[in-house]
């Protein structure tokens, strides 16, 4: 079955059942500072598991784009995938296990069509208080699966997205993918079973201290991982064979002339690593590489397709012939990519040949490093980082190739104190989303500022900062609110930021400790890592924040404040568009 028609008849079958498809949310999550992608299709959904209305309603099916690095030294095995797509039907507070439970079976077995006899299914063993899930596995009994099927694990069918927040047992379903008939009795460490679906019932709630306690409603979440089931059913060894990265692994063998059978590993490495990449480069979010956070993941993903792409011979740049490929095949459907392709191509290349200049000097320097010794001290690795680019896993993985390690504790802590310099002058060089630093971004700059302490005043002193864009042309302003502000709000804040504006308040900077700055009350924006030693910016004694600047020297400065837009921006985060008018 081919990859869009699987994820066709996954909508379909979910909207006659009432649900509505949503778009997949953006690969970086937008109300959670704890991870840096979305690795799970549930993750945008958390705050309607928490009681929050979703405007789509109680059921909800979708695809989501999530990107796994934990994964990382899997990745070029059958069944792992840095970047993938989740297929998911979601009931928030509306059905539970047994609906959930019939609707799986259903489309497994009337859709797509899979025998009984290859289908097997795990149910959670209770533990810690919570009780063993007699009644997932009950259901599946009813619908005829025997019960050397069911198996009962704890480990695996417990689901929760992290440390605190929403959870719950979950029930997985597995498939046969052996040549010969499945075996009666279903063993789960035979990985010829292949897990292709989980439903969590989500019910429960992780708390700060550790309890577990009932969650307001009962929620289902589901994943179904769309390049593991697709290799499945077309009975492929993996997704590499199939459609999803076809195109990419014959360019790739043209490119090198060499064949997939022989150099299966690279090719799907590069493969893998150049699809992620693409997405993450194209998403409406867009993040570009660097030594820090996601862009260092990013760089990861780029410079290790270069380095498989140099073990297979490649001559010439080829990551973005191979990202066209990405773009042909993912465009129609994900559109931000379609959108953003230019900007991904050209990125791509930059950070090739930026590689390019280094690998091979950096290659040789390895050698050095590495001849006669039986460990990579953090400093020699560390170099490798600073001097030639090589992030750590690529160090650590040429050493594997030759039997020695990598001493990561030392690398570590070299590195701690690198990423502080660079994201103290990545917030100097981009200025918290500056696109310039002309007077009219400067102002408006400034104005956005007050904006964020006007909200607060004036609508909620919940609110929080959440991201921020500013050209000279309009500031763009992302904060925490789960509502639509009523045009009553809306003139309020219009006519206290213009109030401000008509005091002329001073603006003023002052360099403190970080712990300083938050006793003075100063507000940071989410997510955002900071130095020992900050800049904070005053407005008056009206707002204080955490900054790097410019800013104008006096609010009387700025023009009149004007609302051009007020919108959804994701789940809890609203936008707001702003001018500032001349006068
Ligand atoms: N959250 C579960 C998973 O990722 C089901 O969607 O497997």
């Amino acid at each position: 079955m081919h990859p869009k028609k699987l994820r066709e008849l996954y909508f379909k079958f979910f909207q006659s059942k009432g649900h509505q498809l949503i778009e997949s949310a953006s690969l970086i999550p937008q109300n959670d500072a704890s991870v840096l992608f979305n690795t799970a299709g549930m993750q945008p959904l958390v705050p309607f598991f928490l009681g929050q209305t979703h405007p789509s309603g109680k059921r909800i099916v979708n695809v989501q784009k999530c990107l796994r690095t934990v994964d990382f030294e899997n990745i070029g095995d059958n069944s792992h995938h840095t970047f993938f797509q989740m297929l998911g039907n979601w009931s928030l507070g509306d059905y539970f296990k047994e609906e959930a439970i019939d609707m799986s079976f259903e489309f497994l077995t009337k859709i797509l069509k899979l025998p009984l006899d290859m289908l097997a299914f795990t149910c959670y063993k209770g533990s810690k208080g919570v009780s063993k899930d007699t009644e997932a596995a009950k259901k599946w009994k009813s619908l005829g699966i025997p019960d050397e099927r069911i198996v009962f694990l704890t480990k695996d069918n417990f689901w929760s997205a992290g440390e605190t927040g929403p959870c719950g047992p979950s029930s997985e379903m597995f498939y046969w993918t052996g040549k010969k008939p499945a075996p009666k009795k279903f063993d789960p460490n035979d990985d010829t079973w292949v897990e292709i679906w989980n439903d969590v019932f989500m019910c429960l709630e992780k708390n700060k201290d550790g309890s577990i306690s009932e969650l307001k409603q009962k929620n289902v979440d589901t994943g179904m991982g769309l390049e593991r089931t697709v290799a499945v059913l077309q009975g492929k060894e993996s997704a590499y064979e199939t459609e999803l990265f076809q195109p990419v692994v014959k360019k790739i063998e043209q490119l090198s002339k060499k064949s997939y059978r022989d150099h299966q590993k690279e090719m799907r490495i590069i493969a893998d690593h150049i699809r992620a990449a693409v997405f993450v480069l194209g998403d409406e979010n867009a993040i570009t590489p660097s030594n820090v956070d996601r862009g260092y993941i990013l760089r990861r993903l780029i410079r290790r397709a270069v380095r498989y792409g140099k073990m297979l011979d490649i001559q010439k740049p080829f990551l973005s012939d191979l990202a066209r490929l990405v773009v042909k095949d993912y465009g129609d459907y994900y559109k931000e990519i379609e959108k953003n392709k230019l900007f991904i191509f050209q990125e791509l290349d930059q950070e090739e040949q930026k590689f390019a200049l280094t690998l091979e000097k950096g290659l040789r320097e390895f050698q050095k490093i590495a001849v006669n010794s039986d460990v990579i001290s953090g400093k020699d690795a560390f170099l490798l980082f600073q001097s030639y680019g090589f992030p750590l896993e690529m160090t650590q993985e040429l050493a594997a190739e030759q039997n020695i390690s990598v001493d990561e504790a030392i690398f570590k802590e070299e590195f701690e104190k690198h990423q502080s310099t660079s994201r103290t002058a990545a917030a100097g060089k981009f200025k918290g989303g500056l696109a310039d630093d002309s007077p009219e971004t400067t102002q408006l700059h400034t104005a956005t500022h007050l904006l964020l302490e006007v909200l607060r005043r004036v609508v909620d002193s919940n609110i929080k900062q959440r991201g921020s864009n500013i050209t000279p042309e309009r500031l763009r302003f992302d904060f925490s609110f789960d509502r639509k502000l009523t045009d009553e709000e809306k003139k309020k804040v219009e006519d206290e930021m213009n109030r401000i504006i008509d005091a002329g308040m001073e603006v003023r900077r002052e360099e403190m400790s970080k712990e300083e700055a938050v006793t003075l009350g100063a507000q940071m924006e989410f997510g955002a890592k900071y130095p020992e030693r900050v800049s904070v910016y005053f407005i008056g004694d009206f707002s204080k924040e955490f900054c790097g600047g410019p800013h104008v020297k006096n609010t009387s400065e700025l023009g009149k404040f004007k609302i051009k837009k007020e919108q959804s921006s994701s789940a809890g985060v609203r936008r707001i568009k702003a001018v500032l008018l001349k006068e």
